[in-house]
């Protein structure tokens, strides 16, 4: 199984990239976790160029998700809302045919942010199938900012297989339905 894991934050030293780092060395052989890195190339969406042939990083942001059994979201809260990257990327998939049906697991890493993980979760629903058991609280603490850090702590480990188990049993399920 391939899941693309989209973190939010553009940062070089992100924690929400991060823990998807954790997941990809965490996740067992029959998964494969793949960071999507070329979030910040996408265009400020405009429906006027929602259209073929799109731009092409566009195109291979599409490519890239008909291309994932799952995916798999670990984002900021930016202002009490979605970090305008991963909102401005949802949007550009919603013409598209590639996210439906698709199993969504969204990661919140915030100890105390919730509202936007709620927002982020609400579009998902609207454009894909979550996976709520999945989609789970990462609540990270000013020493597990990397990916040592949480790989450090076996609540954390715990918690990222657990999710990635369920992603994949989710997974499963779609397919044999
Ligand atoms: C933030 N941050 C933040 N945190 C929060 O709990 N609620 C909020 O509304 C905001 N707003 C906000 C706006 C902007 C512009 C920035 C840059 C930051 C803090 C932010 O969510 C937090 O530092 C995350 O850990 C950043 O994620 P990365 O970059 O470490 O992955």
């Amino acid at each position: 199984m391939r899941f693309l894991a989209i973190s939010g934050s553009l940062r070089a030293r992100s924690s929400n990239t991060a823990v998807l780092e954790a997941a990809q060395l965490l996740a067992p052989t029959t998964i494969e976790v793949v960071l999507y890195h070329e979030l910040g190339l996408l265009p400020p969406f405009n429906p006027d160029e929602d259209v073929e042939p799109l731009p092409a990083a566009v195109a291979r942001w599409r490519a890239a998700i008909a291309g994932a059994d799952a995916l798999l979201f670990c984002s900021p809260e930016y202002a009490r809302g979605v970090a305008g990257s991963v909102k401005n990327a949802l949007d550009w998939l919603v013409s598209g045919f590639e996210v439906i049906g698709k199993p969504i697991a969204s990661i919140n890493a915030s100890p105390i942010a919730t509202v936007g993980q709620e927002a982020l979760l609400a579009t998902l629903r609207t454009i894909g199938v979550v996976v709520e058991e999945a989609s789970i609280r990462l609540p990270l603490n000013s020493a597990q900012k990397t990916r040592e850090g949480i790989l450090a702590d076996d609540a954390h480990v715990t918690a990222l297989r657990g999710a990635l188990d369920r992603l994949a049993s989710a997974v499963t399920a779609a397919r044999t339905s």
